[in-house]
């Protein structure tokens, strides 16, 4: 074909497409880069993925989501900066990290707040979890629904632990996350906060003796290979949170804005139906990796030697509020 007649075809389609509603670089889906710790086969992954296949349905591919996964932008915390610094657009991150940023998002960190996993979401789906995401606009988050993690389980290197004193001196890896600090002091260990990104590492150069992270962070991490024992302690409720940046958010048309949401919403929900896979074939999956399992851990002793720090949690974030969590059904 002659470069004439070749650019003469190339003129008639670019006015063809301005006719239909704009140059060919207007029709180019928008990228969203999405951040998150784990690998894309996690909860964390499931969550991302189903967000971004929501939006880019409801919106006729108008969004590309581009996922960096398994801390590839960073720990949690330079994740959550980065939406408002512009280096990530929407995120899937731990509520461990967010306190920082929202500290009334914290009260989900208090120990053996929850009952059980349905006490648990049907608090982030009623009033107290929609009035906890609407905090994160003060700080200049979008954050748009919950999804979950599970209960947080501690693994170490030394010994099984089935109360609190066989916990005493364990040096443990926490998030930077204040109630999670207090309470493995008062437990008599010595909490260590680390990012995340360095805790394989830290684990395996044993400088701290464990950790504590649900079912389905250990098996996405094959933390099998760095640990010996595991007690199932579900000592905290670990839910997620799905966010997306201010100027992503502020560019947005309203029908949009509902596309994002609803699609966050449908993440929320695809990270705890792997997280409900997970928990029911995970702990035997650790077994067969040679990690000893502790079932019989001694829960009431662990609520009685936190005793002291409930004071503090209370002061912290409200008698009121923490008797509203135990008082929905
Ligand atoms: O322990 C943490 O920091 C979080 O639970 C993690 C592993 C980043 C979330 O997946």
């Amino acid at each position: 074909m002659s470069f004439t007649r070749r650019t003469c075809m190339t003129l008639a389609a670019a006015a063809a497409g301005l006719a239909l509603g704009g140059p060919a670089s207007a029709q180019q889906p928008r990228e969203i880069k999405i951040g998150y710790a784990l690998a894309q086969n996690s909860h964390f992954g499931a969550g991302a993925l189903a967000w971004a296949e929501s939006v880019e349905k409801s919106t006729s591919n108008a969004f590309k989501f581009k996922h960096f996964a398994s801390s590839a932008l960073g720990g949690e915390r330079e994740l959550i900066e980065g939406l408002t610094l512009g280096t990530v657009e929407a995120v899937v991150v731990s509520n461990g990290a967010v306190s920082n940023f929202v500290p009334d998002a914290g009260v989900m960190d208090v120990p053996f707040l929850f009952r059980d996993t349905t006490h648990a979401r049907a608090v982030l789906d009623g009033k107290i979890g929609e009035d906890l995401l609407a905090k994160f606009r003060a700080r200049g988050l979008i954050a748009l629904a919950w999804g979950e993690q599970g209960f947080r389980h501690l693994s170490n290197n030394k010994r099984p632990v089935v109360k609190p004193a066989d916990a005493q001196g364990l040096k443990i890896r926490v998030t930077e996350n204040q109630t999670h600090i207090t309470a493995f002091r008062q437990l008599g260990m010595s909490p260590t906060p680390m990012s995340w990104p360095e805790v394989i590492g830290a684990l395996q150069q044993g400088t701290i003796d464990g950790q504590e992270n649900p079912i389905s962070v250990f098996t996405s991490a094959k933390l099998w290979q760095v640990q010996k024992y595991l007690s199932l302690t579900s000592h905290v409720y670990a839910p997620m949170v799905l966010i997306v940046s201010p100027s992503v958010w502020s560019g947005l048309s309203d029908a949009q804005k509902k596309a994002f949401a609803e699609g966050a919403r449908a993440g929320g929900l695809a990270s705890r139906k792997f997280v409900d896979e997970v928990e029911k074939s995970g702990v035997e999956e650790i077994k067969r990796h040679g990690v000893q399992i502790v079932t019989e851990v001694d829960q009431a002793a662990f609520r009685a030697a936190l005793a002291p720090s409930y004071k503090q949690f209370a002061t912290k974030f409200g008698q009121k509020t923490l008797d509203a969590i135990a008082a929905v059904k």
